[in-house]
């Protein structure tokens, strides 16, 4: 069940409040729609849905369009606030009215925290559903879906995995919704490394203080390279340092070498949410571990999966 604060209709704002058994479902109908992606394609013929990304995406985005087409409906929207009226000051509140008038669902990425919320607040007294699609450096719950999803693809299971962490834990909001999901399924231990500068949040921390999760800090990757089913990578975020001194400090601390790779179990999976800068050489690219390209297209099942769940529930449309 999916249902946080009384909503009407079904928001995806974050993993945190997410069930296992509804994290479990789409997961399941990702599998399904992996094995045979044709058999969807009237699902969602005639709905339509908005794109609203105020912050820039490759991935997130367009694997969000290659979804709804591939289930039979259409988009509308915007990549920047670039040529919307958004430039003439024109609220978040006020945008998501309108294309909750405009269309049937709405994927939102926007810079500050709180943002999915506030929109979900909104379209939900239209009977409109909002997915985040990241919302500042708090959560990007489709991201932990296909991440999840990948680890369960190859490992079999969500559970009694050890799950290294590797780059920027202060702002990268993937690594906050994957670390609730792999709460949701209990006994993973994850080891986490990043720069001082970078560690966790303290309201993540406290969060996760609550879950079933065992947090280990980890001295250097090849202390915790022999003991991994996956190790999750992530650039550093620079776009949301406070100061750019301490992004040229603290850039290229840590990176992924071929070398270090063969002290790895043989069954290791390696993940990146991307896009990448320096902290996996192209070199690794090769390895028979380096999924990051496979989660990428994971994000078209995951999607299809939570957009037929989540549209599908619209009553009033
Ligand atoms: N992983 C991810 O969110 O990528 P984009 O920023 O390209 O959407």
């Amino acid at each position: 069940m999916n249902n946080e604060n009384n909503f009407k209709v079904p928001h995806i704002i974050g993993i945190k409040n997410m069930t296992e058994d509804y994290i479990q479902s789409i997961l399941d109908e990702a599998f399904l729609i992996k094995r045979n992606p044709s058999k969807y394609t009237e699902e969602l013929k005639g709905k339509i849905l908005s794109l609203a990304f105020w912050e820039a995406s490759t991935r997130t985005r367009l694997s969000f369009e290659s979804a709804i087409l591939r289930l039979g409906g259409r988009t509308l929207g915007f990549s920047s606030q670039v040529g919307t009226s958004i430039e003439k000051g024109e609220s978040l509140s006020d945008t998501i009215t309108m294309l909750a008038g405009y269309s049937d669902c709405i994927v939102l990425r926007h810079p500050r925290r709180g943002s999915a919320k506030l929109a979900a607040r909104v379209a939900d007294k239209y009977g409109v559903p909002v997915i985040s699609g990241g919302s500042g450096s708090q959560e990007h719950p489709t991201q932990a879906l296909l991440d999840i999803f990948t680890i369960q693809e190859f490992h079999h299971r969500l559970s009694g995995l050890n799950v290294g962490i590797v780059g920027d834990l202060r702002y990268s909001r993937t690594i906050s919704s994957l670390l609730f999901a792999l709460s949701k399924f209990g006994r993973n231990t994850i080891y986490y490394l990043s720069h001082p500068s970078l560690k966790l949040q303290e309201e993540l921390e406290y969060d996760l203080n609550s879950v079933d999760l065992e947090l280990t800090k980890a001295e250097s990757l090849s202390d915790m390279i022999g003991d991994l089913d996956v190790l999750y990578v992530t650039r550093l975020q620079k776009e949301r340092f406070p100061d750019p001194m301490l992004y040229n400090k603290v850039k290229g601390s840590y990176q992924i070498q071929k070398d270090i790779l063969k002290a790895a179990k043989s069954d290791l999976i390696i993940l990146h949410p991307l896009p990448r800068v320096d902290e996996i050489p192209y070199s690794v690219d090769s390895l028979p571990q380096a999924k990051y390209f496979e989660q990428a297209k994971n994000g078209v099942y995951t999607r299809m999966a939570l957009l037929k769940k989540v549209m599908k529930f619209n009553l009033n449309k």
